[in-house]
């Protein structure tokens, strides 16, 4: 067999190269799949370093770079701008970052990336996170004229202020989940800051099943992501539905005449009055 020294240097190489590849390691990291806007953060980055030393671990927002733990230079700990993160430096170290306030800018792919010293060796992990910026109000139905009745087409309309990401609605038509060919979705509107607003409408034909007892009541819902829903919500009267009869204007939990409130003993008081009457006459 003929071994060019050649050969012999580059399998010393790939020896050196495969032992040292396994000198650095990160294990994982923690990163909240999502945040409120004006919310702390901690980010976690676990490394492993075998017969090796630590150069660098820098996070990063897709690509833009927001923090370096060099344990070599001094400060070890530097900071760089990215729109939507603000770190608290005191708090952060080697295995943690806290960003002390995020916003919908700072959503994103967040990457840990950790070099090592002598062999230069590489290893990052990532994970999506996303800060969710509310709308500031629930939504508006807007649209809405007068005196509809069975027959009429319904058109209205449902606008949910700016927000990160943005939100989706939801129509409900007297409790009910309306069919998805009622509903037209809008495109959505940006407001120059990365936030959506959003838009919908519903139109339909109104059925007499619509109205119970002369009322439709219809619903839309905001949601964004898993967060509660925002409610708006409109009540439309069939024009042509019977008026109920007026209620008795005493019927409202008003009472005329002789009332004794406090009185436990209706029996006693009675007598009490029988008496009177008797002593009286
Ligand atoms: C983050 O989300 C993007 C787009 O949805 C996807 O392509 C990417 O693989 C995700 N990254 C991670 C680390 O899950
Ligand atoms: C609903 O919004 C759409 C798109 O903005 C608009 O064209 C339409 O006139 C609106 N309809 C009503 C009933 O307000």
């Amino acid at each position: 067999m003929n071994i060019s020294c050649r050969s012999w240097v580059s399998l010393v190489q790939l020896v050196v190269a495969l032992q040292t590849a396994a000198g650095l390691h990160i294990l994982g990291i923690q990163v909240p799949r999502t945040a409120l806007s004006g919310e702390a953060v901690e980010l976690k980055c676990y490394i492993k370093l075998d017969r090796d030393s630590l150069y660098s671990l820098t996070w990063w927002r897709d690509d833009q770079q927001f923090y370096q733990y060099s344990p070599a230079m001094s400060p070890p700990k530097r900071q760089f701008d990215v729109p939507g993160i603000v770190i608290n430096m005191h708090e952060s170290g080697l295995e943690n970052v806290v960003l002390a306030r995020v916003d919908h800018r700072a959503s994103g792919e967040l990457r840990c990336e950790a070099v090592s010293e002598q062999s230069f060796e590489k290893d990052s992990k990532a994970s999506n996170f996303t800060v969710i910026d509310l709308p500031v109000r629930a939504p508006k139905i807007t649209g809405r004229t007068s005196g509809y009745t069975v027959g009429d087409l319904l058109l209205l309309n449902c606008t949910s202020p700016a927000s990160h990401p943005p939100a989706t609605h939801h129509w409900h038509i007297n409790g009910r989940q309306a069919s998805t060919e009622t509903v037209i979705k809008f495109p959505g509107r940006e407001d120059g800051y990365g936030r959506t607003s959003s838009s919908s409408g519903l139109q339909m034909f109104l059925r007499p099943q619509h109205f119970m007892k002369g009322a439709l009541v219809i619903g839309c819902a905001a949601r964004v992501l898993h967060l509660r829903d925002q409610l708006a919500e409109e009540i439309i009267m069939d024009a042509r539905h019977p008026v109920e009869a007026p209620k008795s204007q005493f019927s409202e939990g008003r009472s005329y005449g002789l009332t004794i409130t406090g009185c436990e003993h209706p029996p006693l008081l009675l007598l009490a009055l029988l008496l009177l009457w008797y002593t009286g006459t």
